[in-house]
């Protein structure tokens, strides 16, 4: 595999999309072709409307329809991308289940494991930024933040302890990055974890 995979996780309304488009200009400047993509949706359309129209659905159900959009997007967009030697950036991937599934609804992590490792051919990114914030600050940056209240605050404490957790446990490929810090703070600190990966010293603005 030729490209870099790189995933940004964090709570909604922690500014992933943002930085994830601000890190992929940077990196096009750099002469670095970027296949920006997200999940869910860009494996199964229909998975993504499905699971956003707001139909209450078991977490089981839930997640394997994350991980059939997942299978999809890994062997259609992802894997297709790295061996064309592109840096892949995806705003969530599995991350997002083991904590949103896991920790969030309860669901048992060697059963996401398991499905997963099929689900994803084992594809892991290269590093992953954890946008970190409390569901509070999180909260108050949403627009329709209807979805967020109907969830309830003490599910987003679950899935913010499950991120960190999911970080402590893969120091090598987590980095943590505090989302309460200005935009720019924290494209600059995503951009200098960047740094061992470029082998040669990137001119950072
Ligand atoms: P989306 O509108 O893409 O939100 P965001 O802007 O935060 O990425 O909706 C994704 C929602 O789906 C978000 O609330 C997180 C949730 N989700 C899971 O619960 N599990 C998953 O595996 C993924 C990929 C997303």
């Amino acid at each position: 595999m030729k490209g870099v995979f790189l995933t940004l996780e964090g709570l909604d309304g922690s500014g992933k999309t943002t930085q994830a488009r601000l890190l992929a200009g940077f990196l096009e400047e750099r002469g670095i072709r970027v296949r920006l993509t997200r999940e869910p949706g860009e494996g199964l359309r229909e998975v993504r409307d499905l699971l956003l129209r707001g139909e209450a659905l078991s977490p089981e159900a839930e997640y394997l329809l994350f991980s059939a959009d997942r299978a999809e997007h890994v062997r259609k967009v992802i894997l297709p991308a790295l061996e064309e030697g592109l840096w892949v950036i995806s705003d969530r991937y599995l991350d997002s289940s083991l904590a949103y599934q896991g920790y969030g609804h309860g669901l048992p992590l060697p059963w996401l494991l398991q499905v997963a490792g099929r689900a994803t051919l084992g594809l892991k990114p290269h590093l992953t930024f954890l946008l970190d914030l409390s569901p509070e600050e999180a909260l108050k940056r949403v627009a329709t933040p209807d979805r967020l209240e109907r969830m309830g605050l003490a599910f987003f404490r679950r899935v913010r302890e499950g991120y960190l957790r999911l970080a402590e446990a893969e120091p090598g490929r987590f980095r943590v990055v505090d989302a309460t810090r200005p935009v720019a703070e924290v494209q600059g600190a995503i951009r200098s974890s960047l740094l061992p990966l470029f082998g040669e010293s990137p001119h950072l603005p």
